[in-house]
């Protein structure tokens, strides 16, 4: 099972926007190479010496307290030994999605604050279900970081009409997804997997985002199913983290098939929301 995009029709849609956020192809190339199982150090630490953002992010967070390291680390290639591959690409992650939310900060009427957040704690609670899989880990965190991008492609179409979507009031996935074709001619998650897939991001990544609004029964057999499942649930525990009113239950309705397969209780829900929140805060002190 894939996804089915209808490209021509898409594209002109993405055509017609003032601005598309560009490829960011330092960034693109860095997370192909992370998808393979045994990443040539020489190779990242050449990819990120050409951007120069990166290299100073890699750099601060080496010297950062968090990792105690008792000498100053001026180079990149140290820097990158010290930290490991994985915490390089949870930088490079951070980056991508950073070059998107700047692209809309001149979006009037986009809640961009609540954006942010909402994409990183996805991305954050995602990581920390994936348990031991390499794969599985990279690619929920950038799914959870990018799930969403395509609400930045269709405020940018028109903000307004955008913010006066009503399916906020609303308990159904389904309704806010009808509600965006009808207004916009396509929904966010099927305009965002576009974009990442015209991006080159791997198509675990572009399929799951593609399906995060929807239920995929297991016997269906989808590829990505762990991924698309992890996702699914951490979309929902994020938005019950910022809104503790919306009560379990929002997470039990939406994803209930998703959370067994898991093996995930509500009585896990509160340490997952607990770490989300702490990661989030050290995140913050590094950007
Ligand atoms: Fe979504
Ligand atoms: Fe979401």
């Amino acid at each position: 099972m894939t996804c089915a995009l209808d490209k021509s029709n898409i594209e002109v849609f993405l055509g017609n926007l003032d601005m598309v956020p560009g490829s960011p192809s330092i960034l693109g190339k860095l997370l192909g190479l992370f998808q393979e199982m045994d990443a040539d150090l020489d190779e990242v630490v050449q990819l990120i010496s050409q951007d120069p953002v990166l290299v100073l992010k890699v750099l601060k967070k080496a010297n950062s307290t968090y990792f105690g390291l008792h000498e100053k680390v001026t180079d990149i290639f140290d820097a990158t030994t010290s930290l490991g591959l994985y915490e390089i690409y949870c930088i490079t992650n951070t980056l991508l999605a950073q070059q998107a939310i700047q692209y809309a900060r001149s979006l009037q009427d986009f809640d961009m604050n609540w954006f942010w957040k909402h994409s990183v704690s996805t991305a954050v609670i995602a990581e920390t279900l994936s348990g031991g899989d390499p794969f599985v880990k990279s690619t929920v965190y950038t799914a959870g970081l990018l799930h969403d991008i395509g609400s930045i492609l269709l405020a940018s179409s028109d903000a307004r009409k955008f913010s006066n979507l009503r399916w906020r009031r609303s308990a159904l996935e389904t309704d806010r997804l009808n509600e965006e074709v009808q207004a916009f001619g396509y929904s966010h998650d099927k305009l965002g997997a576009h974009l990442l897939s015209l991006w080159g991001l791997p198509e675990s990544i572009c399929s799951s985002v593609f399906f995060h609004h929807q239920h995929i029964p297991r016997k269906m057999g989808f590829e990505f199913g762990k991924i698309h499942a992890i996702l699914r649930v951490s979309n929902c525990l994020s938005h019950y983290m910022f809104k503790p009113e919306l009560g379990m239950n929002f997470v039990l309705d939406r994803s209930e098939e998703e959370l067994a397969f898991l093996q995930i209780n509500p009585e896990d829900f509160s340490w997952l929301i607990l770490n989300s929140k702490r990661v989030m805060d050290k995140i913050q002190t590094l950007l």
